[in-house]
């Protein structure tokens, strides 16, 4: 069991809230946290909010466990947050986990029955589980019981351990890695959307006067602009561009400044930094804009192929910028004009027939 998750999270059982001392980059010791602690205190995900809001209110009317949740979406837009939230409005305790800090069956029993009645257990990247702890939960998620294996080889007997009733949330950013027995035990499955500008702005707004940080309309809607419709950017690029404002300008964020300062850490006008340029670039110039397959364009652009998937592409095809095809990745017309390029169609005609064309298609 990791440290570094077992100590993420601490509750507060007089007040029910959830203080945050998570590890990620966003919450500093000596800040208040942005993280919001209610769901109308939440901004965005319309829909997975108002569907959580009943099943909360019928679980609590009824005085019964919330159904177990499984949260998937990419990864910085509130699964954490959001379970934190789940908790809060349930008033019981959540004890925080990850998938690839449960080694041992003996680790996943060890939380599971140390969990108070209706309490949550949140096991982020669940999708990256061993498989025999993984098959530890489906008694435990149906039927709330385990079973403890006593004793090695013919003698060894299993006893049934009943458990308390708990809502078990699972969060991943790629729901079909999941099993599908595991995921069939989630009786509440919602995906998380990537953030319109206009929810990202109201979120820079909210951050900055938690943190104290003077900013106008435009200027925040210019950091929200840029931040790949993802909270955990917005808030990242919030408090850089602070720094630029203090140094630089009179210390209140406005347009101009925002501009500057996010020009100066390379992220453009539509929010893609240096890794998402290269990336276009490589399809367009080194595989005739596409398609190309996953493995050859991330050993060229040399980052993880898992990488590529979960933290660029999602933004990529949301501004139509990428597509996925069987055959591999393709360039948009948006993407050759955004980077300046004359666009050349080698998709829709077939191959690029051209004596500069490389052929260097990989596993297609
Ligand atoms: N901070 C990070 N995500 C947020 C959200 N969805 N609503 C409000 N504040 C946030």
């Amino acid at each position: 069991m990791s440290a570094e998750y077992e100590n993420d999270f601490e509750y507060d059982f007089e007040s029910r809230i959830v203080s945050s001392t998570f590890s990620e980059s966003e919450d500093s010791e000596n800040e208040p946290t942005l993280r919001p602690r209610t769901l109308d205190e939440y901004i965005g995900q319309e829909k997975a909010k108002e569907n959580l809001k009943i099943y909360i209110n019928a679980a609590r009317n009824r005085g019964e466990v919330l159904d177990h949740v499984l949260l998937y979406g990419p990864p910085g837009l509130g699964k954490t947050t959001l379970s934190a939230i789940i908790a809060n409005e349930m008033g019981v305790n959540i004890r925080v986990t990850s998938g690839p800090a449960i080694e041992k069956g003996g680790d996943l029993v060890a939380l599971l029955t140390n969990l108070g009645e209706n309490d949550i257990l949140f096991i982020d990247e669940i999708h990256r589980l061993p498989k025999a702890v993984e098959e530890i939960l489906y008694p435990a998620m149906e039927d709330y019981v385990v079973d403890l294996i006593i004793g090695k080889g013919p003698a060894a007997r299993s006893i049934p351990l009943s458990l308390s009733k708990f809502t078990l949330i699972g969060a991943t950013t790629r729901a079909g890695q999941i099993s599908t027995p595991l995921r069939d035990r989630f009786g509440v499955v919602l995906k998380l959307e990537l953030y319109t500008v206009e929810e990202l702005a109201t979120i820079v707004t909210r951050s900055a006067g938690i943190l104290n940080i003077p900013i106008d309309a435009y200027g925040a809607r210019e950091i929200a602009a840029r931040s790949r419709g993802t909270p955990r950017i917005a808030n990242r690029l919030l408090k850089r561009v602070r720094d630029f404002a203090q140094v630089k300008g009179n210390g209140t964020i406005d347009r101009a400044i925002a501009d500057y300062a996010l020009n100066r850490l390379e992220i453009d006008a539509l929010g893609l930094d240096a890794v998402d340029r290269r990336m276009l670039e490589v399809i367009i110039k080194f595989y005739g804009g596409g398609p190309v397959g996953l493995e050859t364009l991330a050993a060229t652009v040399g980052e993880e192929a898992i990488t590529i998937e979960d933290v660029y592409e999602p933004y990529l095809m949301q501004i139509g910028f990428l597509s996925r095809t069987p055959r591999g990745r393709c360039a948009t017309r948006l993407a050759y004009e955004h980077l300046g390029i004359p666009f050349t169609d080698t998709t829709a005609v077939g191959q690029q027939i051209d004596i500069f064309s490389t052929g260097q298609d990989g596993e297609q």
